[in-house]
């Protein structure tokens, strides 16, 4: 956990930190550093070979018009990656690769980051880390084949506040995990939006909310239409629910009322299953669902967030006139998740200490390390005006990532970690891994069934213990997913080599 001081040092000489996948950058009073006058290498990655089966799409970041409201409200200037009234989805099938074009038709550099794919550094999509920023009217073509099924998604890695608070965010669903097929697969993306009842935007970020839970959306929407989601599937059928908390702030509360329901897949990683009595997701968080539908044509089953005063209804299935004629329920409908175990027996344990960032450093630029040692740091690297959250008490040191802190910790490659996720805040924090799949241990406050997930909510005073294997090379974020608490400092990064 202890950052040496030389790493701030070389941080600060910049340039000095050569033959590194990314060196840190010194801001320079340019709001961009000007990309010719600085040595970036950036990872690569594997292109697809001739003979391999790859999807293509075209993901074009622009402002689209848009009745987001009930007439007469007016129109909405959102942002999406295509023109079709929900967000984009994507279905690929197990072994396949992706291949996206991200064109950039907005005024600011953008970049997309396929959440909780573990894929190749040079695809992760963070700007300055693992890629060059995307310019206005640049393009940039991710390739990767994911090695997991799953529920996933996509969204920004810059300004995210701003870019994915007024739209851009996908879907990405990995087929080829079920050992039988489901006879409805249904997906319920949840996400709120700020709009004022004449349908402009809302202010997307408030200091208010920055400092505590985060500034919450008006409209509530699931696949970007307002709530409840209807779809009729088959009666004595098997459906899989698909639950994204695609929100940047609300934590939902899960619960389902006419059939019994069975968690199948925790972001996307099959469990044994666990018969659902209510699940909490934090935003980015995803819940695979399980049910039997009724044999009755009309019946209801109903999906609920109870994270909320009064229960809201999120998605309501009606049973449809022709009933299957199935064997007796069982929820073991998914394959075991492909994932390395932790090796917990002689695993390094690293504390991660999720704070209020000190309280100098939301006026001074000044980097606290674990030890409590404040550094003092050049002029030229300053903290967001809103600094309010750290990470091992260093917060991220700018708004966007084109100054680089030093690594939260250096990982030895092929080595399984214990983190020790401390929450001395108030608040709840989903905190997400890039580029790796953890595994979620234990928990000093609440009772944890033990899940693979990338993104995982630790709530005020709990200790959660977390582990994964180390094994893939690179530079990863760490952060919050409340991306406020993302964008006022919490967040960092991870080196594995
Ligand atoms: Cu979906 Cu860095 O996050
Ligand atoms: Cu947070």
């Amino acid at each position: 956990g202890r950052i040496p001081r030389r790493d701030v040092l070389a941080g600060l000489a910049g340039m000095a930190v050569t033959g590194m996948a990314a060196p840190f950058i010194l801001k320079n009073g340019l709001s961009e550093p000007a990309k010719a006058a600085i040595p970036f290498v950036y990872p690569t990655a594997p292109q697809p070979p001739a003979d391999a089966s790859v999807v293509d799409v075209t993901l074009t970041a622009k402002f689209r018009t848009r009745q987001m409201l009930p007439a007469p409200a007016g129109l909405s200037q959102i942002a999406g990656y295509d023109d079709k009234p929900e967000m984009m989805m994507i279905r690929l099938k197990q072994g396949q690769w992706l291949r996206a074009k991200l064109v950039n038709q907005l005024s600011e550099h953008t970049s997309v980051h396929w959440h909780g794919i573990r894929l190749p550094n040079a695809m992760d999509g963070v700007p300055y880390m693992t890629q060059p920023p995307v310019q206005p009217g640049e393009n940039f073509t991710y390739a990767f084949r994911p090695p997991d099924t799953g529920t996933f998604f996509f969204h920004p890695h810059c300004n995210t506040v701003e870019q994915y608070g007024r739209g851009l965010v996908g879907t990405l669903i990995v087929e080829g995990d079920e050992k039988r097929p489901s006879d409805a697969d249904v997906i319920c993306a949840y996400r709120d939006w700020r709009l004022k009842p004449d349908g402009s935007f809302d202010a997307l970020m408030t200091e208010k909310g920055a400092a505590t839970a985060g500034t919450f959306g008006q409209v509530a929407t699931m696949n970007g239409q307002p709530l409840p989601l209807r779809r009729e599937v088959p009666a004595n059928g098997d459906t899989r629910l698909r639950l994204l908390n695609l929100d940047l702030t609300r934590i939902l509360e899960i619960g389902v009322e006419g059939a019994e329901a069975w968690v199948i897949a925790t972001d996307g990683n099959a469990i044994d299953p666990v018969k659902l009595d209510s699940w909490k997701i934090g935003p980015a968080m995803r819940l695979d669902l399980l049910l039997r539908m009724p044999r009755q044509a009309g019946a209801t089953v109903r999906v609920f967030n109870y994270f909320s005063p009064q229960p809201i209804l999120l998605a309501e299935l009606t049973a449809g006139k022709t009933q299957l004629d199935k064997p007796p329920f069982t929820p073991d409908l998914l394959k075991p998740a492909n994932l390395r175990e932790p090796k917990l027996d002689g695993a390094q344990q690293l504390p991660m200490r999720l704070s209020a960032a000190s309280s100098q450093s939301a006026t001074a630029p000044e980097v606290k390390l674990p030890d409590g040692e404040v550094l003092r740091i050049a002029d030229a690297l300053c903290l967001t005006p809103h600094t309010f959250w750290a990470i091992n008490g260093q917060a991220w040191p700018a708004q966007g990532h084109d100054v680089l802190p030093p690594p939260l910790f250096k990982l030895a490659k092929g080595r399984s970690y214990v983190f020790e996720v401390a929450n001395v805040t108030p608040r709840v924090h989903p905190i997400h891994l890039h580029g790796h799949t953890f595994k979620v241990l234990d928990s000093d406050r609440n009772t944890v069934v033990p899940h693979f997930a990338d993104t995982t909510l630790v709530f005020p005073k709990e200790r959660l213990r977390i582990a994964f294997v180390a094994d893939n090379p690179g530079d990863w974020m760490v952060h919050c997913h409340i991306i406020e608490h993302q964008e006022t400092g919490m967040m960092g990064f991870f080196r594995v080599a």
